[in-house]
Protein backbone atom coordinates (compact mmCIF):
# COMPACT_ATOMS: atom_id res chain seq x y z
CA UNK A 1 0.00 0.00 0.00
CA UNK A 2 1.26 3.67 -0.63
CA UNK A 3 -1.16 6.03 0.82
CA UNK A 4 -0.30 9.72 -0.52
CA UNK A 5 -0.55 12.49 1.87
CA UNK A 6 -2.24 15.24 -0.51
CA UNK A 7 -4.30 15.19 -3.63
CA UNK A 8 -6.70 17.98 -5.32
CA UNK A 9 -10.15 16.73 -5.41
CA UNK A 10 -11.58 18.17 -8.79
CA UNK A 11 -14.96 16.69 -10.12
CA UNK A 12 -17.43 17.03 -12.96
CA UNK A 13 -18.19 20.92 -11.47
CA UNK A 14 -14.84 22.10 -11.67
CA UNK A 15 -14.21 20.39 -15.58
CA UNK A 16 -17.49 21.25 -16.98
CA UNK A 17 -16.67 24.61 -15.33
CA UNK A 18 -13.34 25.42 -17.14
CA UNK A 19 -15.02 23.84 -20.61
CA UNK A 20 -17.65 26.75 -20.15
CA UNK A 21 -15.04 29.45 -19.69
CA UNK A 22 -12.91 28.23 -22.82
CA UNK A 23 -16.05 27.65 -24.61
CA UNK A 24 -17.59 31.05 -23.62
CA UNK A 25 -14.30 32.86 -25.53
CA UNK A 26 -14.30 35.17 -21.87
CA UNK A 27 -11.06 34.28 -19.69
CA UNK A 28 -10.31 37.63 -17.56
CA UNK A 29 -12.34 40.00 -15.56
CA UNK A 30 -15.35 38.25 -15.86
CA UNK A 31 -18.60 37.18 -14.16
CA UNK A 32 -17.02 34.41 -12.47
CA UNK A 33 -14.18 35.53 -10.73
CA UNK A 34 -17.08 38.51 -9.85
CA UNK A 35 -19.28 35.84 -8.46
CA UNK A 36 -16.14 33.82 -7.07
CA UNK A 37 -15.48 37.33 -5.12
CA UNK A 38 -19.21 37.63 -4.02
CA UNK A 39 -19.68 34.19 -2.50
CA UNK A 40 -16.04 33.85 -0.79
CA UNK A 41 -16.91 36.96 1.16
CA UNK A 42 -19.79 35.88 2.30
CA UNK A 43 -18.41 32.71 3.17
CA UNK A 44 -15.58 34.01 5.39
CA UNK A 45 -18.95 37.04 6.77
CA UNK A 46 -16.94 40.09 5.38
CA UNK A 47 -17.98 42.91 2.73
CA UNK A 48 -15.32 42.46 -0.02
CA UNK A 49 -13.16 39.93 -1.86
CA UNK A 50 -10.51 40.93 -4.24
CA UNK A 51 -9.45 37.70 -6.45
CA UNK A 52 -5.73 37.64 -7.40
CA UNK A 53 -3.48 35.52 -8.88
CA UNK A 54 -1.72 34.09 -6.11
CA UNK A 55 -1.69 33.89 -2.06
CA UNK A 56 1.57 35.65 -2.14
CA UNK A 57 0.16 38.31 -4.52
CA UNK A 58 -2.84 38.42 -2.11
CA UNK A 59 -0.07 39.75 1.09
CA UNK A 60 1.87 41.72 -1.07
CA UNK A 61 -1.42 44.00 -2.43
CA UNK A 62 -2.67 43.55 1.13
CA UNK A 63 0.70 45.59 2.50
CA UNK A 64 0.24 47.99 0.04
CA UNK A 65 -3.49 48.78 0.31
CA UNK A 66 -2.62 49.09 3.91
CA UNK A 67 0.07 52.07 2.91
CA UNK A 68 3.07 50.11 3.23
CA UNK A 69 6.26 52.45 2.63
CA UNK A 70 9.89 51.93 2.15
CA UNK A 71 11.57 50.85 5.13
CA UNK A 72 8.52 49.84 7.21
CA UNK A 73 8.54 46.88 9.34
CA UNK A 74 5.93 44.29 9.77
CA UNK A 75 6.08 41.67 12.03
CA UNK A 76 6.09 38.00 11.07
CA UNK A 77 6.72 34.62 12.34
CA UNK A 78 9.79 33.12 11.72
CA UNK A 79 8.31 29.62 11.04
CA UNK A 80 6.00 29.61 8.21
CA UNK A 81 6.26 29.52 3.89
CA UNK A 82 9.07 32.02 3.22
CA UNK A 83 6.62 34.06 0.78
CA UNK A 84 4.78 35.72 3.67
CA UNK A 85 8.15 37.17 4.41
CA UNK A 86 9.02 37.96 0.87
CA UNK A 87 5.63 39.15 0.20
CA UNK A 88 6.82 42.23 2.55
CA UNK A 89 10.25 43.12 0.63
CA UNK A 90 8.57 43.17 -2.83
CA UNK A 91 6.29 46.07 -1.29
CA UNK A 92 9.64 47.83 0.17
CA UNK A 93 8.84 47.01 3.65
CA UNK A 94 11.33 44.82 6.52
CA UNK A 95 10.26 41.52 8.11
CA UNK A 96 10.81 41.69 11.34
CA UNK A 97 10.75 38.02 12.74
CA UNK A 98 8.44 37.33 15.85
CA UNK A 99 8.72 33.54 17.60
CA UNK A 100 5.75 30.74 17.59
CA UNK A 101 4.31 28.98 20.37
CA UNK A 102 4.53 25.20 21.23
CA UNK A 103 0.42 25.29 21.79
CA UNK A 104 -0.63 26.39 18.01
CA UNK A 105 2.79 26.98 15.91
CA UNK A 106 2.06 30.25 14.95
CA UNK A 107 2.42 34.15 16.33
CA UNK A 108 3.57 34.19 20.33
CA UNK A 109 1.76 37.12 21.13
CA UNK A 110 4.09 37.39 24.20
CA UNK A 111 7.39 38.40 21.88
CA UNK A 112 5.77 41.03 19.92
CA UNK A 113 6.52 43.62 22.48
CA UNK A 114 10.64 42.55 21.13
CA UNK A 115 10.08 42.72 18.24
CA UNK A 116 7.86 46.20 17.79
CA UNK A 117 10.30 49.30 16.83
CA UNK A 118 9.39 52.84 16.28
CA UNK A 119 9.25 51.82 12.32
CA UNK A 120 6.60 48.37 12.96
CA UNK A 121 3.39 49.31 11.06
CA UNK A 122 1.57 46.18 10.92
CA UNK A 123 1.83 42.15 12.18
CA UNK A 124 1.07 38.91 9.71
CA UNK A 125 -0.16 35.98 11.88
CA UNK A 126 0.25 33.04 9.97
CA UNK A 127 -2.84 30.53 10.65
CA UNK A 128 -0.31 27.64 10.74
CA UNK A 129 -0.88 24.48 9.59
CA UNK A 130 -4.83 25.23 9.50
CA UNK A 131 -4.78 26.11 13.54
CA UNK A 132 -5.72 29.20 13.93
CA UNK A 133 -3.38 31.96 15.35
CA UNK A 134 -4.21 33.13 19.23
CA UNK A 135 -6.19 36.39 17.17
CA UNK A 136 -7.01 38.25 21.09
CA UNK A 137 -4.19 39.08 22.18
CA UNK A 138 -2.27 39.49 18.95
CA UNK A 139 -5.42 42.00 17.92
CA UNK A 140 -4.76 43.79 21.57
CA UNK A 141 -1.30 44.24 20.72
CA UNK A 142 -1.76 45.81 17.51
CA UNK A 143 -4.75 48.01 18.70
CA UNK A 144 -2.68 49.32 21.64
CA UNK A 145 0.26 50.24 19.22
CA UNK A 146 -1.54 51.18 16.20
CA UNK A 147 -0.89 48.39 13.92
CA UNK A 148 -2.52 46.75 11.17
CA UNK A 149 -2.99 43.45 11.19
CA UNK A 150 -2.97 41.12 7.83
CA UNK A 151 -3.71 37.36 8.51
CA UNK A 152 -2.15 34.77 6.67
CA UNK A 153 -4.77 32.54 5.84
CA UNK A 154 -3.35 30.24 2.85
CA UNK A 155 -3.33 27.53 5.13
CA UNK A 156 -6.72 27.94 6.76
CA UNK A 157 -10.09 27.96 4.86
CA UNK A 158 -12.81 27.52 7.39
CA UNK A 159 -10.58 27.84 10.26
CA UNK A 160 -12.51 29.27 12.68
CA UNK A 161 -11.20 31.27 16.01
CA UNK A 162 -14.13 32.26 18.48
CA UNK A 163 -17.06 31.29 16.33
CA UNK A 164 -15.57 33.75 13.17
CA UNK A 165 -13.66 32.46 10.28
CA UNK A 166 -10.35 32.89 9.49
CA UNK A 167 -10.06 35.90 6.99
CA UNK A 168 -12.44 37.94 9.52
CA UNK A 169 -10.93 38.21 12.28
CA UNK A 170 -8.12 41.02 11.54
CA UNK A 171 -7.96 43.77 8.90
CA UNK A 172 -7.84 42.09 5.77
CA UNK A 173 -7.02 37.87 5.34
CA UNK A 174 -4.75 37.16 2.78
CA UNK A 175 -5.88 33.15 1.00
CA UNK A 176 -3.81 31.15 -1.70
CA UNK A 177 -5.45 28.66 -3.54
CA UNK A 178 -2.30 26.97 -4.59
CA UNK A 179 -3.19 23.13 -5.51
CA UNK A 180 -1.98 21.50 -2.11
CA UNK A 181 -4.67 23.80 -0.34
CA UNK A 182 -7.79 22.72 1.56
CA UNK A 183 -9.56 24.44 -2.04
CA UNK A 184 -7.72 24.93 -5.25
CA UNK A 185 -7.95 27.34 -7.73
CA UNK A 186 -4.56 25.77 -9.51
CA UNK A 187 -3.09 28.93 -8.79
CA UNK A 188 -4.93 31.67 -7.11
CA UNK A 189 -5.34 33.99 -3.76
CA UNK A 190 -7.82 36.46 -3.06
CA UNK A 191 -7.86 39.13 -0.18
CA UNK A 192 -10.77 39.65 1.95
CA UNK A 193 -11.74 42.85 3.54
CA UNK A 194 -14.72 45.00 4.99
CA UNK A 195 -12.90 48.43 3.95
CA UNK A 196 -14.63 49.52 0.29
CA UNK A 197 -12.19 51.98 -0.60
CA UNK A 198 -9.43 49.21 0.23
CA UNK A 199 -11.33 46.74 -1.70
CA UNK A 200 -11.08 49.55 -4.80
CA UNK A 201 -7.62 49.94 -4.37
CA UNK A 202 -6.79 46.39 -4.26
CA UNK A 203 -8.87 45.98 -7.66
CA UNK A 204 -6.62 48.50 -9.18
CA UNK A 205 -3.58 47.26 -7.97
CA UNK A 206 -4.06 43.96 -9.35
CA UNK A 207 -4.68 45.31 -12.59
CA UNK A 208 -1.90 47.70 -13.53
CA UNK A 209 -2.78 50.49 -11.37
CA UNK A 210 -5.13 51.35 -13.61
CA UNK A 211 -7.60 54.25 -11.88
CA UNK A 212 -9.45 54.52 -15.63
CA UNK A 213 -9.37 53.31 -19.08
CA UNK A 214 -5.96 55.15 -19.87
CA UNK A 215 -4.67 55.96 -16.41
CA UNK A 216 -2.28 54.53 -14.28
CA UNK A 217 -2.56 56.22 -10.88
CA UNK A 218 -0.89 54.00 -8.65
CA UNK A 219 2.12 51.49 -9.00
CA UNK A 220 -0.39 48.26 -9.79
CA UNK A 221 1.21 44.67 -11.03
CA UNK A 222 -0.77 42.43 -13.30
CA UNK A 223 -1.88 40.23 -10.50
CA UNK A 224 -5.34 39.42 -11.39
CA UNK A 225 -7.15 36.28 -11.45
CA UNK A 226 -8.51 34.12 -14.49
CA UNK A 227 -12.01 33.23 -15.25
CA UNK A 228 -10.69 29.91 -15.41
CA UNK A 229 -9.78 29.60 -12.46
CA UNK A 230 -12.52 31.29 -10.60
CA UNK A 231 -14.59 28.40 -12.04
CA UNK A 232 -12.45 26.08 -10.48
CA UNK A 233 -13.05 28.20 -7.26
CA UNK A 234 -16.33 28.40 -7.69
CA UNK A 235 -17.29 24.76 -7.65
CA UNK A 236 -14.13 24.02 -4.91
CA UNK A 237 -16.05 26.60 -2.58
CA UNK A 238 -19.19 24.60 -2.94
CA UNK A 239 -17.06 21.48 -1.62
CA UNK A 240 -14.85 23.04 0.81
CA UNK A 241 -17.00 22.41 4.37
CA UNK A 242 -17.50 18.22 2.82
CA UNK A 243 -13.52 18.47 2.15
CA UNK A 244 -12.95 20.00 5.24
CA UNK A 245 -15.65 17.81 7.34
CA UNK A 246 -14.15 14.70 6.02
CA UNK A 247 -10.54 15.94 6.17
CA UNK A 248 -11.00 16.70 10.21
CA UNK A 249 -12.77 13.34 10.72
CA UNK A 250 -10.26 11.70 9.43
CA UNK A 251 -7.53 13.71 11.58
CA UNK A 252 -9.51 12.88 14.35
CA UNK A 253 -9.84 9.11 14.14
CA UNK A 254 -5.74 9.01 13.28
CA UNK A 255 -4.54 11.33 16.58
CA UNK A 256 -7.17 9.41 18.73
CA UNK A 257 -5.21 6.07 18.14
CA UNK A 258 -1.79 7.46 17.83
CA UNK A 259 -2.01 10.13 20.95
CA UNK A 260 -0.41 7.56 23.36
CA UNK A 261 3.03 7.19 21.33
CA UNK A 262 5.52 8.20 22.68
CA UNK A 263 8.09 10.52 20.11
CA UNK A 264 5.10 12.32 19.18
CA UNK A 265 2.70 15.31 20.17
CA UNK A 266 -0.49 15.36 18.03
CA UNK A 267 -1.85 18.94 17.19
CA UNK A 268 -3.66 20.48 21.21
CA UNK A 269 -6.21 22.61 20.03
CA UNK A 270 -8.92 24.45 22.24
CA UNK A 271 -12.98 24.36 22.47
CA UNK A 272 -12.67 27.87 21.17
CA UNK A 273 -10.71 26.93 17.81
CA UNK A 274 -11.88 24.76 14.90
CA UNK A 275 -8.98 23.42 13.07
CA UNK A 276 -8.95 22.97 9.61
CA UNK A 277 -6.12 20.80 9.52
CA UNK A 278 -4.32 21.81 6.54
CA UNK A 279 -1.76 19.60 8.06
CA UNK A 280 -2.15 17.05 10.27
CA UNK A 281 0.97 17.94 11.85
CA UNK A 282 2.67 15.83 14.64
CA UNK A 283 5.81 17.49 16.89
CA UNK A 284 9.22 14.77 16.47
CA UNK A 285 10.43 13.83 19.94
CA UNK A 286 14.22 12.65 17.78
CA UNK A 287 15.41 11.45 21.23
CA UNK A 288 12.55 9.45 22.44
CA UNK A 289 12.25 8.08 19.07
CA UNK A 290 15.66 7.31 18.42
CA UNK A 291 16.07 8.26 14.65
CA UNK A 292 16.03 12.18 13.25
CA UNK A 293 12.89 13.84 11.77
CA UNK A 294 15.02 13.40 8.23
CA UNK A 295 15.78 9.76 9.11
CA UNK A 296 11.72 8.92 9.95
CA UNK A 297 10.35 10.71 6.30
CA UNK A 298 12.22 7.91 4.04
CA UNK A 299 11.87 4.89 6.71
CA UNK A 300 7.68 5.74 6.26
CA UNK A 301 8.12 6.53 2.44
CA UNK A 302 9.39 2.76 2.54
CA UNK A 303 6.75 1.69 4.38
CA UNK A 304 4.38 3.21 2.26
CA UNK A 305 3.71 6.08 3.89
CA UNK A 306 3.94 10.01 1.87
CA UNK A 307 4.62 12.62 4.34
CA UNK A 308 4.45 16.21 4.49
CA UNK A 309 7.87 17.67 5.20
CA UNK A 310 8.22 21.34 4.72
CA UNK A 311 9.46 24.97 6.60
CA UNK A 312 12.38 22.92 7.94
CA UNK A 313 14.59 26.15 8.70
CA UNK A 314 13.74 28.84 10.42
CA UNK A 315 12.99 32.10 8.14
CA UNK A 316 15.81 34.21 9.26
CA UNK A 317 18.11 31.70 8.12
CA UNK A 318 17.34 32.04 4.36
CA UNK A 319 20.22 32.91 1.86
CA UNK A 320 18.48 36.13 0.66
CA UNK A 321 18.07 38.00 4.03
CA UNK A 322 21.92 38.87 5.26
CA UNK A 323 25.76 37.69 3.85
CA UNK A 324 26.41 37.85 -0.01
CA UNK A 325 22.95 36.83 -1.19
CA UNK A 326 21.22 39.43 0.78
CA UNK A 327 18.33 41.07 -1.56
CA UNK A 328 19.17 44.35 -2.90
CA UNK A 329 15.47 45.46 -2.34
CA UNK A 330 15.45 44.57 0.86
CA UNK A 331 19.20 46.34 1.26
CA UNK A 332 18.13 49.42 0.04
CA UNK A 333 14.92 49.91 2.08
CA UNK A 334 16.07 48.32 5.66
CA UNK A 335 19.11 50.91 5.16
CA UNK A 336 20.39 51.56 8.79
CA UNK A 337 17.90 49.35 10.04
CA UNK A 338 18.67 46.33 9.36
CA UNK A 339 17.71 43.43 11.46
CA UNK A 340 20.66 41.17 12.11
CA UNK A 341 19.05 38.28 10.69
CA UNK A 342 21.98 36.27 10.83
CA UNK A 343 22.76 36.19 14.23
CA UNK A 344 18.96 35.41 15.41
CA UNK A 345 18.13 32.48 17.81
CA UNK A 346 14.09 32.02 18.59
CA UNK A 347 14.21 29.67 21.10
CA UNK A 348 10.81 28.06 20.19
CA UNK A 349 11.25 28.12 16.15
CA UNK A 350 15.20 26.46 16.70
CA UNK A 351 12.65 23.37 18.22
CA UNK A 352 9.95 23.04 16.34
CA UNK A 353 12.06 23.48 12.67
CA UNK A 354 12.67 20.33 10.86
CA UNK A 355 11.03 18.37 13.64
CA UNK A 356 7.44 18.43 12.67
CA UNK A 357 5.81 16.15 10.06
CA UNK A 358 2.51 16.07 8.06
CA UNK A 359 0.11 12.59 8.25
CA UNK A 360 -1.78 11.49 5.60
CA UNK A 361 -5.26 13.27 6.19
CA UNK A 362 -6.95 13.20 2.36
CA UNK A 363 -10.61 14.25 2.46
CA UNK A 364 -10.82 10.93 0.18
CA UNK A 365 -8.85 8.67 2.90
CA UNK A 366 -10.26 4.87 2.74
CA UNK A 367 -11.08 3.39 6.51
CA UNK A 368 -7.80 0.64 4.87
CA UNK A 369 -5.33 3.73 4.69
CA UNK A 370 -6.27 5.42 7.64
CA UNK A 371 -5.73 1.82 9.59
CA UNK A 372 -2.58 1.54 7.84
CA UNK A 373 -1.38 4.75 8.99
CA UNK A 374 -1.83 4.14 12.52
CA UNK A 375 -0.70 0.37 12.19
CA UNK A 376 2.74 1.87 10.73
CA UNK A 377 3.30 4.85 13.48
CA UNK A 378 2.18 2.18 16.03
CA UNK A 379 4.79 -0.03 15.51
CA UNK A 380 7.64 1.85 15.53
CA UNK A 381 6.58 2.81 18.88
C1 LIG B 1 1.60 30.28 4.94
C2 LIG B 1 1.67 30.59 3.49
N1 LIG B 1 1.75 31.87 3.10
C3 LIG B 1 1.78 32.21 1.80
C4 LIG B 1 1.74 31.26 0.81
C5 LIG B 1 1.84 31.69 -0.62
O1 LIG B 1 0.78 31.30 -1.42
P1 LIG B 1 1.03 31.07 -3.00
O2 LIG B 1 1.80 29.80 -3.14
O3 LIG B 1 -0.36 30.95 -3.54
O4 LIG B 1 1.74 32.24 -3.51
C6 LIG B 1 1.65 29.91 1.17
C7 LIG B 1 1.54 28.83 0.19
O5 LIG B 1 2.03 28.26 -0.51
C8 LIG B 1 1.63 29.56 2.54
O6 LIG B 1 1.56 28.28 2.94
Amino acid sequence: MYVKVASPFIGDEEINGVAEVLRSGRYMSGPRVEEFEKKFADFIGVEHAVAVSNGTFAIQAALAAMDLQPGDEIIVPALTFFSTATAVIHQGGVPVFADITFDDFSLDASDLQRALTPRTKGIIPVHYFGHSADMDPINKFAKENGLYVIEDCAQSHGTKYNGKVAGSLGDMGAFSFFATKQMTTGEGGIITLNDGDKADFLRSFRSHGMTGRHDHGILGYNGRMTEISAAIGLAQLERLDGLNKRRISATHEIMKRIKDVPWLTIPQVPQHIKHTYFWLHILIDEEKLGMTTAELIPYLREKGIETRNRYVEPLYKQPILSGEGISPLLKLFAGDNLPDYANMNLPNVEKIAGSVIGLPNRPDMSQEEIDYVVKIIKEIA
